[in-house]
C-alpha cells in the first residue's frame, strides 16, 4: 500500500498528492512517470513524477480530474492508501548543456516540465520558462517554476494572468527577441505541443515533447501507447514519453486519444449513478 502523505487542492479540478513510495523516489529521474491503481477494481493510470524527495522517500503527483479514475483519486485524502504504484517508468529526459533552452508547461504540463527545468538549470543551461493555462485559476507552481529560470513568462488564453495568448505565441516572441535558442521542451495538451513544434521546425531548433498516449501496462507489452515518430512505430511507455516534436505524428495522437471516449463517458455516468438512470444496474 502507498500512503497519501499530503493533499493540496490547486484548483477545483487540479490536485497535488505527495505519496510515500521510497523505492520509486530512490531511483526516479526527471521525465519519468508512474502507473497507479486506486483499488482492486481500479484501472491503471499513468501520471508524471512532478517532484521527488529522496530523503523522505516521497513522490509528488499533480493531476487534472478529467474522468472516472482521476475524479475518484481527487476525492481521496491524506492518510488514505493506493493499492499499486509502479515506477519509475519510461526513459528519463536527456539532460545536457545545450546552451539557451526554453521550457514550456501548458496546463497540467507545468507539473512534468518542472523537474526537467530544474535539471536543465543544474546542467548549466540558460533557462527561459513559459507557463500557460486557459485561465488564472488553472495556473499553479509559477513561483517554483520561475525560481528555476533565468527568464520567465506567464500567459493565459483569456488574459486573466500574464500575457494574453498561447504558449506558442510567447515561444515565437522569445525566439524573435533572443535570436538564438538551442533547445525547446514543450509539455501540455497535444495541440499545444504540435504548434510549438511547428514554430521551431523551420528554424531547426531541437524540440522535444512528452506524449500522454493511452497506456495500459506501461512496459512495452500491450501496444496501447504506440506512436509514429518519423517512419518508425514507437511505444511511448518504453521509448518515450519524450520524442522529437518535429517527427511525431500529432494527428494520429489526437485520433488515438479519442478511441475510448464513449466508454470513458459511460464510466463517469456509472460512477455517479444512484440507480435507474444509466442502465448500470
Ligand atoms: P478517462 O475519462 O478515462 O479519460 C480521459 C482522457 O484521458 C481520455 O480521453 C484519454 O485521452 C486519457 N486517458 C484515459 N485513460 C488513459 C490511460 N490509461 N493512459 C493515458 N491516458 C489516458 N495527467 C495528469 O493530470 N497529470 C500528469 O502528470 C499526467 N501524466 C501523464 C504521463 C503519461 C506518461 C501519460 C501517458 C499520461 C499522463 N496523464 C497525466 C494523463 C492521465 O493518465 C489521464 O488523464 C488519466 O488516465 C485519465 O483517466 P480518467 O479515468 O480520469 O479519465
Ligand atoms: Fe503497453 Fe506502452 S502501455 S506498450
Ligand atoms: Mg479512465
Amino acid at each position: 500500500m502507498y500512503k497519501i502523505l499530503k493533499k493540496e487542492v490547486l484548483s477545483p479540478t487540479l490536485k497535488l498528492f505527495e505519496i510515500e513510495a521510497p523505492k520509486v523516489a530512490k531511483k526516479c529521474q526527471a521525465g519519468q512517470f508512474i502507473i497507479l491503481r486506486i483499488d482492486e477494481k481500479g484501472e491503471r493510470i499513468p501520471l508524471t513524477i512532478a517532484d521527488f524527495n529522496r530523503e523522505k522517500g516521497s513522490i509528488t503527483l499533480i493531476f487534472a480530474e478529467v474522468g472516472k479514475t482521476t475524479q475518484q483519486l481527487g476525492k481521496m485524502e491524506a492518510g488514505d492508501n493506493l493499492l499499486d504504484f509502479v515506477g519509475p517508468l519510461g526513459r528519463s529526459s536527456d539532460i545536457e548543456k545545450y546552451g539557451r533552452v526554453v521550457c514550456i508547461g501548458a496546463g497540467v504540463g507545468i507539473a512534468p516540465v518542472f523537474p526537467i527545468t530544474r535539471a536543465l538549470k543544474q546542467a548549466g543551461n540558460e533557462v527561459i520558462g513559459i507557463a500557460g493555462a486557459r485561465n488564472k485559476e488553472l495556473l499553479f507552481w509559477t513561483d517554483e517554476f520561475k525560481a528555476q529560470c533565468d527568464e520567465f513568462h506567464i500567459c493565459t488564453d483569456d488574459g486573466s494572468a500574464g500575457q494574453k495568448g498561447f504558449v506558442s505565441d510567447i515561444l515565437k516572441k522569445v525566439i524573435e527577441e533572443k535570436g538564438q535558442v538551442d533547445y525547446v521542451i514543450a509539455i501540455g495538451p497535444i495541440p499545444a505541443m504540435k504548434v510549438c513544434s511547428e514554430v521551431t521546425k523551420p528554424l531547426g531548433i531541437k524540440t522535444f515533447v512528452s506524449l500522454n498516449s493511452i497506456m495500459v501496462d506501461g512496459t512495452g507489452m500491450c501496444g496501447a501507447c504506440r506512436v509514429t515518430v518519423g517512419d518508425e512505430t514507437k511505444f511511448a511507455c518504453v521509448d518515450g514519453p519524450e520524442f522529437d516534436g518535429h517527427l511525431v505524428d500529432f494527428n494520429e495522437q489526437i485520433r488515438r486519444a479519442q478511441i475510448f471516449k464513449d466508454e470513458e463517458q459511460r464510466a463517469v455516468e456509472a460512477a455517479s449513478c444512484k440507480g435507474g438512470c444509466c442502465g448500470c444496474q
